[in-house]
């Protein structure tokens, strides 16, 4: 049985892979797996390779694709389901390492922290120039208290922050378990000094951060997206951040990955911006390799699905 690892993952998961009798663990990568898909029965990614249709159509004996990460977006899930192959994610697995980049973003932009370091490397010595506010006693608004939007939540406690939540898929008494106050979404707006996004693209929350959304904010609201771009409609927080109503938007992702040369967002010093590393630490690839590898494992000798999202 040929199980196909198209992406980097980590070593203890293709041992999990390796150790079962008979298995055939290729470890491929996103430029040359196409070339094994024709016998894999299982096949896991990351991020960079892109499961659609025609790359199923290659693909005649698969059982199961296993996504070493949360976002399925890189699937197209309803080919996979019409080819009968079961996907399935690992949420929580980098919950841990989204939430602390989050506060990382949060307290950079509190501080003006890259500003002030590049100032001060560059020979400066600004120290009023750099005066910054604490976390302390700010209102945060949660958008998504799934697994990453709770330890978000948790880590935020610990700075005294005032917490509060948007999710419809949840019960007050869970919010209320994790210290968190649910709000509807125009509550969240109009209270936070401080929004986090930790919710897939869907429908309803496509450009959810838009023109409206910003209009019903606070004044020198700081934004946090770790989750998805296309959550926010650029355009907009381009507009939002230049007539001040945004004072700072600290983005782990954007719409067009790597954003285009020139992207307005990228010119603003009120943006801090990094290459979707939320959930790029040692620790979270170590969690979800295993956490994949494991799930499809159990799937292919037992049948039972753990995670599946589609199938
Ligand atoms: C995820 O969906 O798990 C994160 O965005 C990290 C990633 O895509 O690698």
């Amino acid at each position: 049985m040929k199980i196909l690892v198209a992406e980097p993952l980590a070593a203890a998961g293709i041992a999990a892979l390796k150790a079962q009798p008979g298995w055939d663990v290729v470890v491929s990568n996103p430029k040359e797996y196409t070339q094994h898909l024709h016998d894999a029965v299982a096949l896991l990614v990351r991020s960079a390779v892109k499961v659609n249709a025609a790359v199923l159509a290659q693909a005649p004996l698969l059982k199961v694709i296993g996504r070493a990460g949360v976002g399925v977006d890189n699937v197209d899930l309803a080919a996979a389901a019409a080819a009968g192959v079961v996907v399935m994610n690992t949420p929580g697995g980098n919950a841990v390492a989204v939430a602390e980049h989050t506060l990382g973003f949060m307290l950079a932009m509190a501080r003006s922290i890259p500003q002030a370091s590049a100032s001060t490397k560059s020979g400066k010595w600004e120290k009023k120039t750099f005066q910054g506010s604490e976390l302390r006693g700010k209102t945060l608004g949660i958008v998504g208290l799934g697994a990453i939007g709770r330890e978000v939540a948790k880590r935020a406690a610990a700075f005294a922050m005032t917490l509060i939540a948007y999710d419809p898929f949840i019960s007050a008494e869970t919010a209320e378990a994790a210290g968190v106050k649910l709000v509807n979404l125009s509550t969240l707006y109009a209270e936070s000094d401080y929004i986090t996004l930790h919710v897939a693209i869907t429908p309803d929350t496509l450009g959810m951060l838009n023109d409206s959304a910003f209009a019903q904010m606070k004044p020198g609201v700081r934004v946090v997206n770790c989750a998805r771009g296309e959550l926010i409609d650029g355009s907009a927080l381009v507009r939002a951040i230049e007539s001040g109503k945004v004072a700072g938007a600290a983005l782990d992702v954007f719409e067009t990955e790597p954003p285009a040369a020139g992207d307005a967002l990228l010119a603003l010093d009120a943006v801090f911006a990094t290459p979707h590393i939320g959930g790029s630490t040692g620790e979270a690839q170590e969690n979800v390799g295993v956490q994949i590898a494991e799930q499809v494992r159990d799937f292919l000798a037992t049948g039972v699905a753990r995670n599946a999202v589609s199938g």
